[in-house]
């Protein structure tokens, strides 16, 4: 029986989306009429409540009638909304409470709301992490199709380049000259063959750390409040990024998951995990993609919403400046590692959940938006790299030129 004194009012965020879903039709199908019944189910979309949740008519209707700002005292609200309704809403968290029963969801709606999440950006969110994602399959059978299938299924791909003026009307620009970042741009190719009998260096891989993920500086800007220069722009330069690591073959370092300290340039241990486990979660991280999970490090990089949405609060680009921030970071590891001779990769085909809960990230405050990874190359090429001018790799030898890192220490500090 619901306590008569209590107050309720719509969680902060909350979407609903019509979706239809196909089902066999037994009947239709021995009746020789139809095989497959569509039916359009209400589906609502609530970041704090974590999964997706089903309503009636009647449900999506009450949400449309009572407001997220204001607690409402239930009996009156039963002037406007069903007991039932209001029961069965509390019980799905879309009715918030003020009472103890209501404690843990309204724990979540407060965190969404105290976050600052636009709710366009909290649905995007919370409802594209994946779990457990190519964990019982292979990858390489569930998810490769070959370029001949695709163009079969779906016809060909929109056109590779755009023009927008006819060829007379262009303005032809002087040749390009190159200079020593050209050469690191061409040898530039995702790598998906890591020497998985070999160890990585712990000098290139304090390097890489330093210069992709690493500040260069620690700045106080007003009393009390401090910024960090780091190699990548970010928005409102906040800089919400962190880096954790999933260490399997560094010289030095025990494999593990470690936090990496940006200003103290050091790692921070978060857990130690046998052999297996460690591996079981490096092919997490890449949901399956073993040639992702071989590299000798992989580099996490989650976001601290708070720390940009505490500027751009509920601001509808706050969330992709995140986003693009991460390919800033990915593209910097990449030339970073053809740099120093070694290989990296990016993938945004991650287990959000799974690295959310071994880490012990709330997700709604901090979470993954790529896994990283970097290390030496194999000698021999056993998977696809897009290299078609032959800079990384001879036929499928690696090329004695790609290994040659140019690193050099710094002057030792004053
Ligand atoms: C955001 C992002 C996600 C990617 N995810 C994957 C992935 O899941 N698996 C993969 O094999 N490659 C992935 N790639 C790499 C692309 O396949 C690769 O960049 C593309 O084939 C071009 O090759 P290149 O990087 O060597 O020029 C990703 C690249 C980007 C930018």
């Amino acid at each position: 029986m619901a306590t008569r004194s209590m107050k309720v009012r719509r969680c902060g965020v909350v979407m609903i989306e019509p979706r239809e879903e196909h089902e066999l039709d037994i009947a239709g199908l021995f009746a020789g009429t139809h095989a497959v019944r569509a039916r359009v189910k209400l589906v609502a979309l609530a970041p704090h409540a974590g999964d997706e949740i089903e309503l009636d008519e009647a449900e999506v209707a009450a949400l449309g009638r009572v407001g997220d700002t204001d607690w409402i005292d239930r009996d009156a609200l039963t002037a406007r909304v069903p007991e039932a309704v209001i029961d069965s809403l509390l019980a799905k968290g879309l009715f918030v409470g003020d009472g103890e029963a209501d404690a843990r969801m309204r724990e979540r709606d407060e965190t969404v709301r105290n976050v600052h999440w636009k709710p366009l950006s909290a649905v995007a969110h919370a409802f594209s992490r994946w779990h457990e994602a190519g964990v019982d399959e292979d990858v390489r059978i569930t998810r490769h199709r070959t370029l001949t299938e695709l163009i079969r299924e779906s016809g060909p791909p929109p056109p590779h380049i755009t023009s927008r003026a006819a060829p007379e009307q262009r303005q032809s620009l002087p040749e390009p000259r190159l200079t020593a970042i050209d050469a690191i741009l061409a040898r530039r190719a995702t790598c998906r063959n890591f020497d998985t009998a070999g160890t990585l260096d712990l000098e290139r891989f304090g390097d890489v750390l330093k210069r992709v993920v690493g500040c260069q500086a620690e700045v106080e800007i007003l009393p009390g409040t401090k910024a960090l220069k780091k190699a990548h722009p970010s928005g409102g330069s906040l800089h919400p990024l962190e880096a954790y690591l999933v260490v399997q073959r560094v010289a030095g370092v025990a494999p593990g998951l470690y936090h990496y300290h940006v200003t103290a340039h050091a790692l921070e241990p978060v857990a130690t995990l046998e052999p297996v486990a460690l591996r079981d979660f490096a092919m997490r991280c890449v949901a399956g993609q073993d040639f992702f999970a071989d590299a000798h490090a992989l580099l996490i990089i989650t976001a601290r919403f708070e720390r940009t949405f505490w500027k751009y609060r509920s601001h509808p680009k706050a969330y992709r400046a995140i986003v693009l921030e991460v390919g800033h970071v990915s593209q910097n590891l990449y030339l970073t590692a053809t740099e120093l001779g070694m290989g990296a990769f990016v993938t945004a085909a991650i287990n959000e959940v799974d690295i959310e809960q071994r880490l012990g990230l709330d997700a709604l405050r901090e979470s993954p938006i790529a896994v990283l990874g970097f290390g030496p190359r194999a000698s021999q090429k056993t998977m696809l790299e897009f290299d078609p001018l032959g800079e990384v790799w001879d036929g499928d030898a690696l090329k004695a030129s790609t290994t040659q890192g140019t690193a050099r220490r710094h002057p030792p500090s004053a």
